[in-house]
């Protein structure tokens, strides 16, 4: 089948690449010309593991085209994705320009029926919007369809979780709509075995806004209970593992730490708190899900000055600036917001992350970068960790002892085990749990 596909951000050039893998002819479509350069390239403006692989693939087969043009996205598609930004405003409305302007565009380019998909995170109603504009701009008799068709895919694992999601969903108002989209998710539905979960247009666009703000609720949840174990010498790691046992709970997104960030689960918070309050429902619950986000921050840089007593003159290494591991993304990364209070606090800070460094370099001007976590922590007072960077986990706890000036680790993300860490003659200070003192020196 053709299929076009509007963005190239990580959900936009993930779909293009996977729908391309699995034998449709897809044109993938950016008007900002430079992305459009560098993915014709075969490369992949972002860090996304297995991603340059599929792109190239997809360019080599020819079955993967990019073009700058977006008037070329109705033309090519049987169906078309609208997969562009949709970011925060000042009230935490989300921003539709780009929705909107890409549906005028397919509006004026119409040919033949087109199904007119939305895949970028977006409120409820704005298909209804997206039709309406359509209708407006089209040739009269133009034939098309909306529908909703949400993607759940994690940063750091795109690829496989677009190849074997746990559920495809589709909403809209035609059956006509629906069966194309089958088609196009034959291939990944036959061989994930995952249900295709069809529904009207506004309730597809809620599970995907209900699904990022019931994640978003869990974390706050578990974080909320890791202050509780820390007042009570409780531990949180096996608090949530034993939660998670139960099947009506489940395992997933009980992680404490300095809480989520990302480009997804705070601004899809924010803007389905605005959507509630604009039509009158009560958001209560989502604004203290934010407010216990926002104090996660807080409460670290709050650990690492008990451990230090001043921060002024301390040298602190830090490890981990991406929002999560696998990925450079560091939009909303709360180690960011570490950085910057622990330099405003009086430290010198020295940040290592495997991937993230040469995005972090612009946004960071006042913290200094290693190029290994050994060398972040030398002379080091402290050792602060914000991303759970598997290389971390296996970090030779001697060397990283012998470099520091202090061995005192404040761990964000419980990425160590306490009493190795404590075995290895650390403090350790993690979330949680209660702080470990040196048990050999
Ligand atoms: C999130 C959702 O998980 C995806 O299902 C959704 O498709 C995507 O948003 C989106 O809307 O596009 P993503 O932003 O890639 O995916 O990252 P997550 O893996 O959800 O992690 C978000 C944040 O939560 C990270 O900062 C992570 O460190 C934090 N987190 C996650 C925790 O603090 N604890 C946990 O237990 C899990």
């Amino acid at each position: 089948m053709r299929v076009s596909v509007v963005g190239t951000g990580h959900v936009g050039l993930t779909t293009a690449a996977c729908l391309a893998h699995v034998g449709h002819e897809v044109l993938g479509v950016d008007d900002d010309s430079e992305k459009i350069a560098v993915v014709a390239r075969g490369e992949v403006p972002f860090h996304e593991p297995g991603l340059t692989e599929l792109v190239r693939e997809g360019l080599d087969t020819g079955r993967l085209r990019v073009s700058s043009d977006p008037t070329e996205a109705a033309p090519h598609g049987d169906v078309v994705f609208v997969s562009v930004g949709t970011p925060t405003k000042e009230s935490g409305e989300a921003n539709l320009v780009q929705v909107e302007r890409v549906a005028r565009i397919v509006a004026g380019t119409l040919d033949g029926y087109t199904v007119v998909a939305e895949k970028s995170t977006v409120p409820v109603e704005t298909g209804l919007w997206i039709r309406r504009t359509i209708e407006r701009t089209a040739r009269p008799g133009a034939e098309f369809d909306v529908a909703s068709n949400p993607e759940f895919l994690q940063e750091g694992r795109a690829v496989q979780d677009t190849l074997e999601p746990d559920r495809v969903v589709v909403g809209a108002n035609s059956d006509k709509a629906v069966e194309r989209l089958r088609e196009v998710y034959r291939p990944i539905l036959d061989r994930a075995g995952c249900p295709f979960v069809v529904t009207d247009l506004a309730t597809a666009e809620l599970i995907k806004h209900a699904s990022n703000a019931f994640l978003s609720t869990k974390i706050s949840f578990i974080n909320s209970v890791a202050d509780l174990c820390e007042r009570t010498g409780a531990d949180v790691e096996a608090v949530a593992a034993a939660m998670g046992l139960d099947p009506r709970i489940g395992p997933s997104f009980l992680r404490a730490g300095i809480g989520f960030g990302g480009s997804c689960l705070p601004k899809d918070l924010r803007a389905f708190r605005y959507k509630a309050e604009q039509l009158g429902v009560d958001s209560g619950l989502l604004a203290e899900v934010e407010r216990v986000n926002h104090q996660r921050v807080d409460a670290f840089v709050e650990k690492v000055r008990t451990v230090l007593w001043n921060l002024d003159d301390k040298r602190i290494a830090l490890w981990g600036l991406a929002f999560k591991p696998d990925t450079d993304d560091l939009r909303h990364s709360p180690a960011l917001e570490v950085a910057r209070r622990l330099v405003a606090g009086g430290a010198r800070v020295v940040a290592y992350d495997p991937v993230a460094v040469s995005a972090a370099k612009p946004v960071l001007p006042e913290v200094e970068f290693a190029s290994d976590p050994y060398e972040a922590a030398r002379g080091a007072d402290c050792l602060a960790i914000c991303t759970e960077w598997s290389v971390f986990a296996t970090a030779d706890l001697d060397r990283l002892r012998d470099e520091m000036a202090n061995p005192v680790v404040v761990d964000g993300r419980n990425v160590f085990d306490p009493r190795a860490l404590a075995e290895a003659g650390f403090t350790y200070a993690s979330m949680g749990r209660t702080t470990a003192s040196p048990s050999r020196v």
